[in-house]
Order: structure tokens, then C-alpha cells, then sequence
């Protein structure tokens, strides 16, 4: 058992290295982030969620302007609340540490996270796109959690980061879901895309805003 003053030295060490890298480069990658049993929780409630047939098609867009378009966005989600569960409630508390981190090393100015459950069913897939919305630039840093176990580089499935802002594979960062990593870039910069994949595909996603 980890005293409190050790855990949080391990926590604020954490948090520097994240943002050192979200500030030279504009995007992290941790893996570990998530303590293995919340992962597999975590993992559980979203799939028990699919099974029950209780995500939504996932929209592009925003507002009125919002519309399903499977073929570009083929993901389901549910928003999560504070109180839906004990390992939601462990998982946003873990997340405002982070925020209170990035805020500390970075002066981003984030108010809040929000933050869905993304579950791709075999083959579903999100093409290039950038996180901020054209006429809304809350969303400063977008975070993915993955959950899913045993993940292999032949299921596909990887977050594509495109770092030299060009559409092709050339210059592109590819990150595996792999359970309790985490990937970290900023919203309105980084041209990213979900590579479709083999198998269900199980993440927390979300977003450090502004309150604008
Ligand atoms: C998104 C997104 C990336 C991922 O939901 O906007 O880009 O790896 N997700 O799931
Ligand atoms: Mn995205």
C-alpha cells in the first residue's frame, strides 16, 4: 500500500511527463494510466452496455447541423454522468487529478471533462477529422482511454495521428487501443482518424474544455 504522499509524488510525476509531451509535441501516450482492475471494470460496463443495446450511434457534427453518417463516424456511446457507477465515479475523479495537472504544468485554463464510452463494432471506423467543432473551440485536449485486453497489432483498430497534418500514412503516429493506455492531443489541432478493426473496439473518450 502506497502511502498518500508517495502516490501523490507518482501522481504529479505523471502529470509532468504527460504535459511536458502534450507542450514539446501537441500529443502523449501513457500506458498503465489506469489501474488494471478499474480497466477491466470499466471494459465490462461498456460492453454490458452494447449488449444491452443501450450506446447511440454516434453523430458528426454538432447542433442542427448533427447527422449519422455510418460510414464516416461508425462508433456507439453513451456520455457518462457522475453517479452511474462506482468505476465511472473512480475513472472522473481520475481525470480531474489530470486536469488539475495539465492546469499546473501548462496554464491551459481547463474547466471541465466530459467524456463517452465509444464502443466500434468490427469494421467500424472514424475518418479523418479534427476534435474542435468550427464554431465552438471549448474543447482544448481530447483524451482516449482503451480497455480492451490482449490487443494485437493484426486487429487493426489503431488511433492514427497525423502529425505532419497531411492526410497519407507517411508521417503518421499509430497508437493501439491497448487496455489502460491512454492517448492525449490537442482538439483543434491534430488531424486524426480510427483505423477499422477485427474485433470490438472498447474506449473511454473525452475532452478538457474551456468554459467558453
Ligand atoms: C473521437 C476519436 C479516437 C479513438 O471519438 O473523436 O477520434 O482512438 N476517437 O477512439
Ligand atoms: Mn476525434
Amino acid at each position: 500500500m502506497l502511502l498518500p504522499a508517495q502516490s501523490e509524488t507518482r501522481a504529479d510525476d505523471l502529470h509532468r511527463q504527460i504535459a511536458d509531451a502534450v507542450h514539446k509535441h501537441g500529443w502523449a501516450e501513457h500506458d498503465a494510466f489506469l489501474p488494471p482492475e478499474l480497466v477491466v471494470t470499466l471494459a465490462r460496463e461498456c460492453a454490458a452496455l452494447a449488449a444491452a443495446g443501450s450506446l447511440t450511434r454516434a453523430g458528426v457534427g454538432q447542433g442542427a447541423a448533427r447527422t449519422l453518417q455510418p460510414e464516416i463516424r461508425g462508433d456507439q456511446i453513451q456520455w457518462l454522468q457522475a453517479g452511474q457507477s462506482d468505476a465511472c465515479d473512480q475513472y472522473l475523479a481520475i481525470m480531474e487529478t489530470l486536469r488539475v495537472g495539465l492546469n499546473r504544468e501548462l496554464f491551459l485554463g481547463l474547466d471541465e471533462y466530459e467524456s463517452h464510452f465509444a464502443f466500434y463494432p468490427p469494421g467500424a471506423s472514424y475518418k479523418q477529422h479534427r476534435d474542435r467543432f468550427r464554431d465552438d473551440d471549448s474543447r482544448v485536449v481530447s483524451v482516449i482511454v482503451y480497455l480492451n485486453a490482449d490487443w494485437l497489432p493484426q486487429h487493426g483498430g489503431a488511433l492514427r495521428l497525423h502529425l505532419d497534418d497531411t492526410a497519407d500514412a507517411m508521417g503518421a503516429r499509430d497508437i493501439l487501443p491497448v487496455a489502460g493506455r491512454i492517448a492525449m492531443f490537442l482538439s483543434a489541432d491534430m488531424l486524426h482518424e480510427v483505423l477499422p478493426a477485427t474485433r470490438d473496439r472498447l474506449s473511454l473518450t473525452g475532452w478538457f474544455r474551456r468554459r467558453v
